[in-house]
């Protein structure tokens, strides 16, 4: 898998970088190519310590209680099986979202008063979900569910 990492916003984009950055609109000069920029478990079935506490973990529900009409999938998302902290020296800084690998939507966050966690409403039939979050001391982390 390709990943381009832009150096201004930690975005991530997949098989080529972007013209400009969809999220801090730097240009395509931003970009590095590094094929190790994010963590993937490697044994999905005994996830480390480590993994636990920072893969997303996405859960996807076809009954949204906030769009009504059944034209509405919830997605919820927690970083960590164990719930990573949120500490001014160790937090989530932000998670990336992705449909069939095309960026959609980022969720800034900040450690006072927030877990570790973003919901959203998809306006879209189905296909692959992407979640990328970003450990301030950790890095990025993956995962990636179809629906
Ligand atoms: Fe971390």
């Amino acid at each position: 898998m390709k990943t381009f990492v832009c150096r201004v916003c930690g975005h991530v984009a997949f098989e080529q970088a972007p013209v400009d950055c969809p999220v801090c609109k730097a240009p395509i000069e931003n970009f590095d190519n590094n094929p190790e920029a994010i963590h993937m478990p490697e044994d999905p079935e005994n996830l480390t310590e480590m993994e636990k506490k920072h893969i997303p973990v996405i859960t996807i529900s076809k009954e949204c209680k906030l769009i009504t009409g059944g034209e509405c999938i919830d997605v919820h998302v927690k970083v960590g099986e164990i719930e990573h902290v949120m500490e001014s020296e160790h937090y989530i800084s932000f998670i990336d979202f992705y449909i069939n690998k095309r960026y959609l939507a980022r969720f800034n966050l900040r450690y006072k008063r927030l877990h570790p966690a973003f919901a959203l409403c998809l306006n879209v039939d189905g296909g692959l979900l992407t979640v990328i979050d970003c450990c301030s001391v950790n890095g990025s982390w993956m995962a990636e569910v179809n629906f």
